[in-house]
């Protein structure tokens, strides 16, 4: 196990989010029962999320990427919106999960949602790890929610401060980040 800086606030056990995503994945899968949907994990934070809720979903799924805007080494957001990598997935037709792992002002998403929408899916639909309320500008639709964190920079379980702490299996909250 590492060392956890002093000023790190266990926010999250890793039983914790273990348990919560097994009940997401009941969720999910009693939902698409009979389809077979394609995940769009949201790069790089929901790369952990997205492993762990896959592999325990009971319908067989297809999984892409995309990669679509970045903090940089800030902690606020930086207002711009790229679409650094996009899926290959044809999804005309599919039914699609989005998987995030935090939500913060809801711009990303906003906008992947909105592009995703318009290639013709049978249906959208957002799972995302934690949703942090306190800033939010767009409030996309979340369906699958895992926590409601209300506000604090957070790290572990995909989510990095400066690329940094994505590998810690509970997540953290950054004190005076
Ligand atoms: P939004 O567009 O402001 O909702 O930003 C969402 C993205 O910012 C997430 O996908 C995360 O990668 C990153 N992010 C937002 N809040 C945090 C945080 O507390 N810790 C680490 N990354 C965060
Ligand atoms: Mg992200």
């Amino acid at each position: 196990m590492r060392a956890i800086p002093d000023n790190y606030r266990p926010i999250l056990t890793a039983d914790q989010i273990e348990n919560r995503i097994q009940e997401m994945a009941v969720e999910i899968s009693r939902d698409l029962m009979g389809e077979s949907p394609v995940f769009v994990g949201v790069l790089k934070g929901a790369f952990i999320f997205l492993a762990d809720l896959v592999r325990a979903m009971s319908v067989p799924v297809e999984i892409d990427f995309a990669q679509i805007s970045s903090y940089g080494d800030e902690t606020q957001s930086s207002g711009r919106i790229k679409v650094m990598k996009d899926i290959t997935t044809p999804i005309a037709g599919r039914h699609i999960v989005v998987v995030e792992d935090i939500i913060d002002t809801g711009r990303t998403l906003h906008h992947y949602l909105n592009e995703l929408k318009q290639r013709g899916p049978a249906s959208v639909r957002l799972a995302a790890l934690i949703n942090k309320p306190e800033r939010q500008e767009y409030t996309p639709e979340v369906d699958y929610l895992g926590f409601t964190i209300p506000h604090g920079f957070l790290v572990g379980y995909g989510l990095d401060h400066a690329g940094m702490w994505r590998d810690l299996p509970g997540v953290y909250e950054v004190i005076n980040a």
